[in-house]
């Protein structure tokens, strides 16, 4: 059982003995307590701490004891449904849970098409769990995600990865319906980027020298390379504040034999140091932003059309709720 907050809505995720995947509202039917505060394991039922009402792993209401006063017990697995769990439509892809509140949205393959159809000929099923670093920020998730997909900072603020690959050499962004995309194919291996680990099995020559990132709407992105997957995901905090989490996931054996541990941490430390640069560039976003004569900004045509249209995605489903 994992607690979750969703867009300031408790969630809780739970594997059935069925071996399937649900979310639900993270909340009892009695009088509201929160179900789940902490990772749980093992266990069969949700227990409500605050008078023992407990529902199976399906959101079903299993007993309410003394419901009918002193040792009169409801146990009958009542048919009242207000009394079941709420559940939250969820997808699985790969290692990622994604949620859809408003049960509103399309089907998450078509979602996501335009990612997987980019992503043949990577086996995503060799994808072992490396490490994640989290990180807080004073500044909108919406600022975090910008920084990730647009490489037009690369060059100011990140030296080292602009020697790596230069801004010639890299891809006009693009986007389509949900997805926003960049990348480059690259000359040279870094340490910094992990030398020396397992490349995904099979993998094209083209691809043995590529990297692609790809953003999500609204906070789910990632980039590919021949030897990794970096998982970024910007978590709402407060307006001006939000929660980073990037994990790492390595190919196969990279993942754990002792051989790649310093691949590993270069790898580690490399999103450590990467990251603080941008952290440091967001929250001056955040800063200049109060300027009551910001007015939205002038646009470079090359970089900042896939920033326009995640604004206008923004917008799209802002307006909806209000
Ligand atoms: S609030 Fe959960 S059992 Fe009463
Ligand atoms: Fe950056």
């Amino acid at each position: 059982m994992l607690p979750v907050e969703i867009a300031g809505s408790p969630i809780v995720l739970v594997k059935g003995e069925d071996g399937v995947i649900r979310a639900f509202h993270n909340v009892c039917r009695h009088r509201g307590a929160k179900l789940v505060a902490e990772n749980l394991f093992s266990r069969k039922t949700f227990v409500c701490p605050n008078h023992s009402w407990s529902y199976s792993l399906k959101g079903q209401l299993l007993v309410r004891p003394h419901f009918y006063g002193g040792d009169s017990h409801d146990v009958n697995h009542s048919p009242c449904h207000r009394a079941n769990l709420v559940e939250v439509r969820c997808a699985v892809w790969h290692d990622w849970v994604f949620v859809n509140l408003d049960g509103e949205a399309k089907d998450f393959s078509l979602y996501i098409e335009p990612i997987t159809r980019h992503l043949t000929g990577y086996d995503f099923s060799e994808l072992g769990f490396g490490d994640a670093i989290e990180f807080e920020i004073k500044a909108n998730w919406k600022l975090a995600i910008e920084n990730f997909i647009e490489p037009y900072h690369v060059f100011s603020c990140h030296p080292w990865l602009n020697s790596f690959v230069g801004m010639a050499e890299r891809e006009p962004l693009t986007f389509e319906d949900h997805v926003l995309r960049c990348g480059y194919n690259f000359q040279k291996t870094d340490p910094a980027r992990g030398e020396g680990l397992p490349y995904f099995p099979n993998l094209s020559a083209e691809k043995k020298n590529r990297g692609d990132w790809f953003v999500l709407f609204p906070n789910f992105a990632f980039e590919v390379f021949p030897d990794q997957v970096d998982v970024f995901i910007a978590t709402p905090l407060g307006v001006d504040r939000c929660h980073e989490t990037i994990a790492i996931y390595f190919i196969g054996e990279g993942a754990h034999a002792v051989e790649y541990a310093s691949a590993r941490e270069g790898v580690l430390k490399n999103w450590q140091d990467l990251n603080s640069e941008d952290i440091g560039i967001i929250e001056r976003m955040q800063g200049g932003r109060a300027s009551e004569r910001f007015d939205g900004g002038v646009l470079s045509p090359y970089w900042d059309p896939v920033l326009q249209h995640f604004g206008r995605l923004t917008y799209h489903y802002l307006g909806e709720q209000n």
